[in-house]
């Protein structure tokens, strides 16, 4: 079971709007062209939320159309700079979802929000997970995905860290007591992250436009290109990823 994840593309209604110097509409058209001549073969897009950065909906309308050139099923999360009814209201119907459960090949993959109105930093609700709790008894698949936008660890940055998960270690206990997750994959780090935490594979994906120096005490951009993941979740349960730069974006 493949999986192609790609995180805060940060779109702009207007499509010359531009975040640190990457206009992101032309950074994920060049990310979603690159995949194309790439043989991975995903049957799943994972979307880890920033979907936007200017809260309007012809910028969730430029997602739904530059996604539909890959003909897959798109999983999607909110973010922190998104806003869930204008994400709801342009990206109600296949091949979205918006914090779903879906079975895929003995592989369940369930969306966590864990935006909080008014914050960068992150927290999931207790509704939340106990959604994750009874999606996860509830179905047969032998192995999880989790995907949410906020990191369930500390990065080893002060200032992103200031604006990280604050239940990180709830979720991860509660992921870890259904025997069941495998991995979580996750966006808001703009940068390359691959550790395994309580038993769980942790991954986040640099964004499809500008990245963030890692392990700073002080927020800097990254020099590196927009980027993307390939995920394969093989029947065992184990994980392999191989994370792609951009380079011509
Ligand atoms: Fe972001």
């Amino acid at each position: 079971m493949r999986v192609l994840h790609l995180t805060d593309p940060h779109l702009f209604a207007d499509r010359n709007g531009f975040l640190r110097g990457a206009v992101t509409f032309d950074t994920l058209q060049s990310v979603l062209a690159h995949y194309r001549e790439n043989s991975f073969a995903a049957r799943l897009v994972a979307l880890t939320g920033d979907i936007v950065q200017d809260d309007s909906a012809a910028a969730y309308a430029h997602c739904r159309d530059l996604m539909s050139v890959l003909g897959l099923p798109v999983f999607c999360v909110p973010g922190n700079h998104d806003v869930p009814k204008l994400m709801r209201h342009v990206l109600p119907d296949p091949p979205f979802t918006y914090c779903g459960a879906r079975e895929e090949s003995n592989w369940l993959f369930v969306g966590i929000d864990s935006r909080v109105n008014g914050r960068a930093g992150g927290r999931i609700a207790e509704s939340e997970l106990r959604r994750m709790d009874t999606t996860i008894e509830a179905s047969q698949a032998e192995h999880v995905m989790i995907c949410l936008h906020h990191p369930p660890v500390p990065m080893r940055s002060q200032w992103l860290d200031s604006v990280g998960l604050d239940n990180g270690d709830e979720f991860l206990a509660r992921a870890a007591a259904s025997g069941r997750v495998r991995a979580a994959i996750f966006g808001h780090v703009h940068q390359d992250y691959d550790a395994v935490h309580e038993g769980i594979r942790l991954i986040a994906t640099p964004s499809t436009c500008r990245q963030f120096l890692p392990r700073t005490d002080e927020f800097a951009v990254d020099d590196r290109p927009p980027a993307y993941r390939c995920i394969e979740l093989r029947p065992d349960g184990s994980v392999t990823t191989g994370l792609v730069w951009v380079t011509n974006a």
